[in-house]
């Protein structure tokens, strides 16, 4: 069920923080590859444009495998673009999104050569149209008032959420605009969406409203979700429900982030002390909230493997060593006689775990290593020192 099982995972992810320490990412290039591929042939027959979400991940020598997969950059923000352009992808294949795009940022992205923004309200387009860019392809997310049935802060689908415009204002915006160059529509419904149905509902609508205008080009969004406790998103049954609904459309771009990266990626901590309370045991790791926030934001669940152990010798809670409660990696976990030293393996911890780690208690952020298809370890971003927490003081 799950490559750590496997020896060679976890030898690598032991010699890999044997040599660079820990709190340590560890990716793993091959999944990195088979996932990226996965995605293509989902929409084979297709004339795919896949990016990869730079949100997910933002490491250029991880974008840089995914280039060579074919696969184009979602950025966000002049820091995702940066790490798109470090990687060597090329301007026309990034695609532009975000609910809060300044003037000055578009112009950046401009003179950066992207050619390719998803437009998320009417207050924006106005602006764009107050630059009257040449050559850029627009296109206008909307929202199709569906439920992702995910968690509430990943959902992005409902008329509650503060993305893209509603479908039944879709025509007076085309009206208002008529003169910009749109090609098409783009949407998003949210994330860690483990079902194919949401997603069937809301390409019915956004298709039929694209057929409406002859729209011969939709953007898709992404979503799909990974197995972190239970099921991961059926492809099949999505290539067999969803993609023939693309049927006609000249151009189709996908933003995938979690599902092709969050299986490429573990965190590997390491085991200060097991503190024994009083009806409670605590094994206390060396990152927590700081290096992954998952579990402490969103609940979220990360399976958890042990160097050299298995079974299940007491119940405990993985907490971190910062001030606060809810500074947790894993609640009432199974574990094995876990003692002082021993390594953790957190499981899909690829997507959204480095790009959301932060320096709170003054801590540094963890490095990454990329193990090689051919088993060589590549440090590819070196861990944080205090003087990289404080460069930015003035005093
Ligand atoms: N496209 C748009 C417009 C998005 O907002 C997102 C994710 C994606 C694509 C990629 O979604 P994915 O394929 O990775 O599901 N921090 C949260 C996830 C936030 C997702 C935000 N948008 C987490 O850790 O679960």
């Amino acid at each position: 069920m799950c490559a750590i099982k496997t020896s060679s995972t976890m030898e690598a992810l032991k010699k890999a923080a044997e040599i660079h320490g820990t709190p340590l990412y560890v990716y793993f290039e091959e999944t990195i590859r088979e996932r990226a591929r996965r995605v293509k042939e989902v929409f084979h027959g297709i004339n795919l444009l896949p990016t990869f979400a730079v949100k997910a991940n933002n490491n250029p020598n991880l974008l840089a495998i995914l280039k060579e997969e074919g696969f184009g950059m979602d950025v966000v923000t002049k820091g995702e673009l940066f790490a798109a352009r470090l990687a060597g992808v090329d301007p026309f294949l990034i695609v532009w999104n975000g609910n809060g795009k300044s003037k000055e940022e578009m112009l950046h992205f401009l003179k950066e050569g992207v050619r390719t923004i998803n437009v998320d309200s009417f207050e924006e387009m106005e602006m764009w149209e107050s630059l009257s860019p040449e050559d850029v392809n627009f296109f206008v997310r909307v929202n199709p008032e569906v439920d992702a049935r995910t968690h509430p802060h990943i959902s992005t689908g409902l008329k509650k959420h503060k993305f893209g415009i509603p479908l039944n204002m879709l025509d007076s915006f085309m009206k208002r605009f008529k003169g910009m160059n749109i090609k098409g529509l783009h949407v998003h419904i949210g994330s860690q969406i483990t079902k194919v149905d949401p997603f069937l509902e809301a390409y019915e609508k956004v298709v039929e409203a694209s057929r409406r205008y002859g729209f011969e080009e939709i953007n898709i969004g992404g979503g799909w979700g990974i197995d972190y406790q239970g099921e991961e998103l059926n492809v099949q049954e999505y290539r067999e429900k969803v993609v023939p609904l693309l049927d006609g459309f000249k151009r189709v771009f996908v933003e995938i982030g979690r599902y092709i990266i969050a299986p490429a990626g573990f965190l590997v901590l390491k085991v200060i002390l097991v503190k024994r309370g009083e009806n409670k045991v605590f094994v206390v790791v060396d990152g927590g909230m700081n290096t992954l926030i998952r579990p402490a934001l969103y609940s979220a669940h990360h399976r958890i493997f042990v160097y050299g152990k298995e079974g299940s010798d007491f119940k405990a809670d993985v907490v971190g060593p910062l001030c606060e409660s809810g500074d947790v990696i894993a609640y009432d976990r199974n574990l094995p006689a876990v003692e002082p030293g021993d390594f953790l393996f957190v499981e899909n911890a690829g997507a959204y775990g480095y790009t959301m780690a932060n320096n709170y208690n003054s801590t540094s952020k963890p490095a990454e290593v990329l193990v090689k298809k051919d088993g060589e370890l590549v440090l590819i971003r070196r861990r944080e020192n205090i003087m990289d927490i404080f460069k930015d003081v003035v005093m």
